[in-house]
């Protein structure tokens, strides 16, 4: 309902998971209270750094009934995207800076039968998700130069969270923002409080000494009480 707070969401991201055994990490995960699987699909040329394929999404679909994303940091999302929504993701984020037609795009990701949503890099602005804002379910705001967890939370991005908060809100849209990069109990309030209600989050989940339930618990409290 636009408007009102939206439901706070946690989104454990796999890259910092051992890949040896990756369907257990997710029932791991699941266990958590987890609310979702960001899966980070790097081609190696979009990003420096190259991860899974659908096909390695589609083995793990049966391990957890949590919902899938594809965060696709690719150079041909027209061709992968609607391969990552036959894995098994229930939602596909798209890279504004990954295709030329990005409006085709989207639509490819919904006829394809998965949500779609739209992903800006630190230097993109805001302006170039205007003209498809009403056609997504959620917009996701890079706070990390994408390729790599681990990295420092770009804080400058949180005017970007406000601004377009107010535009959703000024739009009466449907449509939640996602945050992904260096978010932990360190950075989670404030960018809950700039507007966002879904985090990812790599390192701060799989490097807590108490586990992935405790840091995912503790991540979750501090968002309810920033927003
Ligand atoms: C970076 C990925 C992020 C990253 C988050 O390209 O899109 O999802 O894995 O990792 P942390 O939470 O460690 O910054
Ligand atoms: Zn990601």
């Amino acid at each position: 309902m636009p408007g009102t707070p939206r439901q706070i969401e946690i989104a454990p991201s796999i890259l910092p998971a051992d890949f040896s055994r990756l369907g257990e990490e997710l029932q791991l995960l699941e266990k958590a209270s987890a609310d979702r699987i960001h899966w980070d699909v790097m081609d190696g040329t979009f990003v420096p750094n190259l991860t899974v394929g659908p096909d390695v999404v589609a083995a793990c679909r049966a391990a957890v009934s949590l919902p899938f994303e594809a965060h696709l940091m690719v150079d041909d999302p027209d061709l992968l995207a609607p391969r990552y929504v036959a894995a098994g993701c229930e939602l596909v984020t798209i890279h504004v800076e990954s295709t030329r037609h990005l409006d085709r795009t989207l639509h490819g990701v919904i006829e394809a039968g998965a949500k779609a949503a739209v992903t800006l890099n630190p230097a993109t602005p805001l302006e170039s998700v205007d003209n498809v804002l009403h056609l997504v379910d959620m917009v996701l705001i890079m706070s990390v130069n994408p390729g790599f967890g681990g990295q420092k939370y770009i804080a400058a991005q949180e005017a970007k969270v406000r601004r377009l908060r107010r535009w959703i809100l000024e739009r009466e849209l449907d449509v939640d923002i996602e945050i992904d990069g260096g978010i932990s109990v360190r950075t989670i309030s404030d960018a809950t409080a700039a507007g966002a209600n879904v985090f990812v989050a790599g390192s701060a989940v799989f490097s807590d000494p108490e586990g992935p339930e405790h840091a995912i618990t503790a991540l979750r409290t501090l968002a309810h009480e920033a927003q």
